[in-house]
């Protein structure tokens, strides 16, 4: 039947451009390779980080620029790689754990690594203030009890009220306070206010600039400035060591007088009058 002899015609075809195919020659006509042992007598050097950035030219300028204390040999971390088969699915149980190296870094309630360090080849790239906004006294415990337990109007205030813009920022007083007179210098603050999240637990060490004292107390400060007794040249803060604290005359001067004058006149404002302003002789 013409039908069978079309196809023989073309099965003997297909058979003879298939034998002058280049590259199908037979065993005989192929030249085989030759040993060279020497090809395996060293060990293979590991690939280094530089040639791993070949391919992986992304995570390799990452860890460049980004890296850190992440820029070792990329194998410390990818102990296997390029084992990564569809058929198994285990593309995740390739990447290396976090947990390998550290352990609870901000304690046992963020413990999501890469929910914040999204790329491991730039670990401190990590999120806006919005996702830490909630979660601050998880890994400042210290700040969070301070302002608890010390309240002060600073506790109502949100930790972002102050730590704005970006995660680590530190506001200066002067953005919501101005001084307690003229020009005081901001960056003395902190000589008195000791502690921000505590900022009524005030400090008076010896070197402070007592001028302070007179915005709220310019009584006492206005005849003490003015005396001419020997108290005008003792510093506020020699006698009123903590804020509020009154001294007792005996700390400095012990009992100057005769015991029976003392018996008679236990108060030495009886005759003393005004410590701020102490009646002189020649006055
Ligand atoms: C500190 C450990 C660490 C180092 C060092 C490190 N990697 Fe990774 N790498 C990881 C982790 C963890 C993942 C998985 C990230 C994920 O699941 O989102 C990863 C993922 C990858 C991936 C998969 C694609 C991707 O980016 O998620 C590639 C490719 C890769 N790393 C290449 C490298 C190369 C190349 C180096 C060195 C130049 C390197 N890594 C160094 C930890 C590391
Ligand atoms: C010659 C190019 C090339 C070099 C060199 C290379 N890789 Fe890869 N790598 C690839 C390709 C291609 C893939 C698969 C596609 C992808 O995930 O980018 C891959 C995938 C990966 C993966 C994810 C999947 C898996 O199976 O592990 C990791 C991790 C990885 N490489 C790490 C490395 C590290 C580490 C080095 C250096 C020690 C390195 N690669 C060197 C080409 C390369
Ligand atoms: C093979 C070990 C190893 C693995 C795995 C590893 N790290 Fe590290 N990481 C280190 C070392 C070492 C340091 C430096 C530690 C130090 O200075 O105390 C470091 C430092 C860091 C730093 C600080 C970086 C800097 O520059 O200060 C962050 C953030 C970090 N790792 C996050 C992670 C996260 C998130 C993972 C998991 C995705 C991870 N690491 C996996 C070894 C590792
Ligand atoms: C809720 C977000 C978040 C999670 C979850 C998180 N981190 Fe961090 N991590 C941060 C922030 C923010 C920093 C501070 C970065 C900076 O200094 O700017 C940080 C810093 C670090 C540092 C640097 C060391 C230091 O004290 O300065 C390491 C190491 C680190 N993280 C490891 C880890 C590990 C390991 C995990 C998982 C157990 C983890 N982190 C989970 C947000 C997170
Ligand atoms: C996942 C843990 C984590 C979270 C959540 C977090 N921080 Fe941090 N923070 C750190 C780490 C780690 C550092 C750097 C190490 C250090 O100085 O303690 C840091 C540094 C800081 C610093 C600078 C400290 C200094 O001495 O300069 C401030 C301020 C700060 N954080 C405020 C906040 C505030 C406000 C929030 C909430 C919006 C917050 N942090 C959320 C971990 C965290
Ligand atoms: C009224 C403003 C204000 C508020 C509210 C505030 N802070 Fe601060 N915080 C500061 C200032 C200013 C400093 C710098 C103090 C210094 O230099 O000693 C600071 C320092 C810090 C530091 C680094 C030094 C330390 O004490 O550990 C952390 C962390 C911190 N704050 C976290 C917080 C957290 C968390 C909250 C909320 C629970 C909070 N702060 C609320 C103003 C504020
Ligand atoms: C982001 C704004 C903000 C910053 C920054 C800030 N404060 Fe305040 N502070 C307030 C607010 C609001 C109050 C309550 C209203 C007022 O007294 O002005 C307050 C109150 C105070 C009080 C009185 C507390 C009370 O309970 O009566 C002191 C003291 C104080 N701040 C000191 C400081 C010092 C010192 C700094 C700098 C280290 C500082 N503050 C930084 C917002 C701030
Ligand atoms: C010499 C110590 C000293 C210095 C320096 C100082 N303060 Fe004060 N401050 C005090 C005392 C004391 C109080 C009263 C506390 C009380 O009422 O118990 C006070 C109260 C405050 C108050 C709450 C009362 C008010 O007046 O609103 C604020 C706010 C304040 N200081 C901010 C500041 C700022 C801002 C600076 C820096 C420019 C500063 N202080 C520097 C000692 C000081
Ligand atoms: C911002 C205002 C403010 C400043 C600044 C201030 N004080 Fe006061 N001071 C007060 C207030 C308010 C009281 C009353 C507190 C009370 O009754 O508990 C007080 C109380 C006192 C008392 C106790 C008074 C009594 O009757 O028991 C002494 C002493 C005192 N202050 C000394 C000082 C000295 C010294 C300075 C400067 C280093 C100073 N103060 C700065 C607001 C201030
Ligand atoms: C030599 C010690 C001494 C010095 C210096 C001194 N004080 Fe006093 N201050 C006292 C004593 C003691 C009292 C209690 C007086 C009394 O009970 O009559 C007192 C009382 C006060 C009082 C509460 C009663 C009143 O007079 O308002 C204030 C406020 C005060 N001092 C502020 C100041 C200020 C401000 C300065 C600096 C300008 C200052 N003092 C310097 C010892 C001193
Ligand atoms: C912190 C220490 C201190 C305290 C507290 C103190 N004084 Fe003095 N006082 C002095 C000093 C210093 C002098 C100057 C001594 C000198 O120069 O010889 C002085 C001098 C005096 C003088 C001589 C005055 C003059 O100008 O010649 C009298 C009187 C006196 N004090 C009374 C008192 C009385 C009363 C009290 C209690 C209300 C008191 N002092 C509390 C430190 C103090
Ligand atoms: C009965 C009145 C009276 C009483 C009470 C009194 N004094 Fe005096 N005090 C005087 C007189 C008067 C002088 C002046 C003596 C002089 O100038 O020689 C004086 C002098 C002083 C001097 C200066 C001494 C000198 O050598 O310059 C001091 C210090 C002093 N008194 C402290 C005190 C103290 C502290 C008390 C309470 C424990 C006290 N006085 C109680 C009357 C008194």
């Amino acid at each position: 039947m013409a039908k069978y002899r079309i196809l023989y015609i073309f099965v003997a075809v297909v058979t003879l451009v298939g034998f002058f195919q280049p590259g199908t020659a037979s065993a005989a006509e192929r030249k085989l390779p030759q040993v060279d042992a020497g090809l395996y007598a060293v060990a293979p050097t590991p690939l280094q980080p530089a040639e791993c950035g070949q391919c992986h030219s992304g995570q390799f300028a990452n860890l460049q620029d980004s890296g850190g204390k992440h820029r070792f040999a990329c194998q410390e971390c990818h102990e296997v790689f390029h084992a990564y088969s569809p058929r198994k699915n285990n593309y995740d149980d390739l990447m290396p754990l976090c947990t390998m190296c550290h352990g609870q870094q901000h304690g046992p309630k963020q413990t999501d690594c890469l929910n914040c360090h999204q790329n491991p080849h730039a670990p401190l790239r990590v999120p806006s203030m919005d996702r830490l906004g909630s979660a601050c006294a998880d890994c400042h415990s210290g700040p969070a009890k301070e302002l608890k337990k010390f309240p002060s109007a600073h506790t109502e205030q949100d930790c972002q009220s102050c730590h704005h813009e970006k995660h680590g920022y530190i506001p200066n007083c002067s953005e919501c306070h101005d001084g307690h007179y003229a020009d005081q210098p901001f960056a003395d603050c902190m000589t008195c206010h000791e502690r921000v999240h505590a900022p009524l637990r005030v400090n008076l060490p010896g070197n402070v600039k007592v001028q302070t004292c007179s915005a709220c107390h310019d009584d006492a400060y206005g005849k003490w400035q003015k005396s001419k007794s020997k108290h005008s040249l003792v510093s506020c803060v020699r006698c009123h060591d903590a804020h509020g604290k009154i001294p007792d005359c005996r700390d400095c001067h012990g009992v100057p007088h005769n015991k029976k004058q003392m018996e008679m006149f236990p108060d030495c404002m009886t005759c003393h009058i005004d410590v701020h302003d102490l009646p002189v002789k020649n006055n």
